[in-house]
Formats: structure tokens, C-alpha cells, sequence
């Protein structure tokens, strides 16, 4: 039998949620199996309320019984788990790949901690094999588009079928290809500072534990290293 290493590491992160915690829901299939756990937990009497960072989460937790709050209604979260398209050792991510990379770095921004759930094929030495999605404005992303390949990427706007893909803040994501980013939190910056530019998929000190699960059955548990 095959081991399902997105669900091994889900439900292994679902072990730090406590009583009483305000929970952050990721967004994604790795972050399937750990609402999936939750919601398993919450029916044998875990006590938590939930924020979901799509509306596809939204609806799974609210399926399984998950108490959601707005995230107006809360001051901020204990404990965010949320999956990674890309990691590296020093808990740098790209996210995104799912859309849903806004609301992902403004709950696990305001979360105490975040925990990554990976397999671990999203471990890199080096970020930029999976291509950087940044959302992007409607208005003008012809310009904006053009600002990011001064950077030194190929970006091109994500689609649904026929149509440009929207998220669920309304805007465009353009995937940006850099193969390469060997210093991503000026890269960071940088795009953020583009007009048009609503956040990017970099996340860049906010993860403080990464969940690998491995194809031969078992964890790894990568911590960041505290700040000097
Ligand atoms: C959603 O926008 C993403 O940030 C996901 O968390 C990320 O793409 C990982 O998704 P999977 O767990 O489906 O690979």
C-alpha cells in the first residue's frame, strides 16, 4: 500500500491544535488532509474556532462541523497550518500554486505560529523550480506584468479554461518563472514595491515549523533557527 505523505504530515501538525486555540486553515490538498483531521477531532470534542484562507476550505471545514469565525471577528490566531509549493531549510516558502496566497500570508502573518505541511519533494536547496505566483491588480496588468520580467522572470497571467483565473479577492496571478531565487527576501521587497502588485507568493519569515512527510513513512520536523 502507498503511503499518503501530504496526509502524514497533515495529521501530524493537527497534533499541536489544543483546546481553545483559534486555528488557521490552509488552503490546498496537503492542507485537505489536515482540515480533514481537524474536523475528525472536533467531533470527538476539540474545542477551536477556524479561519479559512479560500473559500474551498471555508466550505470543507464548514462540511465537517468546524466552527469558523471571520477573521474581522478575532485579533489574531494561536496556531496556522498551511501547506508550501516550495521550502527550503531556512522555512523560506513559495505558496500560491492553490490562488490562495493573499489570505494565506495575512492569516499566517497574524498567527502565532505556522506550521508548513510538505511532502517532500517541496524541500529545494534553492527556491524558484515552482514559479513564484504574484497577485496582481486587474487594472493596468499589462504594465505590471512587465515591471515583474525586468526582474528576470517569464510571467504569465494564470488561467481557468478560457478565461484569465481570478482569485477570490477578484484579482489575476501571474507565475512568475525565475528557475533560480538565491536572495528572496530582497526579492520580496521588490516586487512588493511594484504598483499593481497586491502581495506575492514569498513568504519569508513567517513559518516557524515545516512537517516533511517522506515517502519511506516517515517525519521531518524542520524548525527555524531563532532571529539573532
Ligand atoms: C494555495 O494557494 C497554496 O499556497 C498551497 O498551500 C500550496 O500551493 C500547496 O498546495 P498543495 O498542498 O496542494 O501542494
Amino acid at each position: 500500500m502507498s503511503i499518503n505523505v501530504k496526509q502524514l504530515a497533515a495529521e501530524k501538525a493537527v497534533e499541536y491544535v489544543e483546546d481553545g486555540m483559534k486555528v488557521g486553515l490552509g488552503t490546498g490538498s496537503t492542507a485537505y488532509w489536515a482540515i480533514r483531521k481537524l474536523g475528525e477531532r472536533v467531533s470527538e470534542g476539540l474545542k477551536i474556532t477556524a479561519v479559512a484562507t479560500s473559500r474551498a476550505s471555508e466550505e470543507q471545514a464548514r462540511e465537517l462541523g468546524i466552527p469558523l469565525v471571520a477573521f474581522g471577528d478575532i485579533d489574531s490566531l494561536d496556531l496556522t497550518i498551511d501547506g508550501a509549493d516550495e521550502l527550503d531549510s531556512s522555512l523560506q516558502l513559495i505558496k500560491g500554486g492553490g490562488g490562495a496566497l493573499l489570505r494565506e500570508k495575512i492569516v499566517a502573518s497574524n498567527s502565532t505560529r505556522m506550521i508548513v505541511i510538505a511532502d517532500e519533494g517541496k524541500v529545494v536547496s534553492t527556491l524558484g523550480k515552482f514559479p513564484l505566483p504574484v497577485e496582481i491588480v486587474p487594472f493596468a496588468w499589462e504594465w505590471t506584468v512587465a515591471e515583474l520580467a525586468k526582474l528576470g522572470c517569464q510571467p504569465e497571467l494564470r488561467r481557468s479554461g478560457e478565461e484569465l483565473y481570478r482569485t477570490d479577492n477578484g484579482n489575476y496571478i501571474a507565475d512568475c518563472r525565475f528557475e533560480a531565487i538565491e536572495a528572496a527576501p530582497k526579492l520580496a521587497l521588490t516586487i512588493q514595491n511594484i504598483p499593481g502588485v497586491v502581495d506575492h507568493g514569498l513568504f519569508i519569515g513567517i513559518a516557524a515549523m515545516a512537517i516533511v512527510g517522506k515517502l519511506d513513512g516517515s517525519i521531518e520536523i524542520i524548525e527555524a533557527q531563532p532571529k539573532n
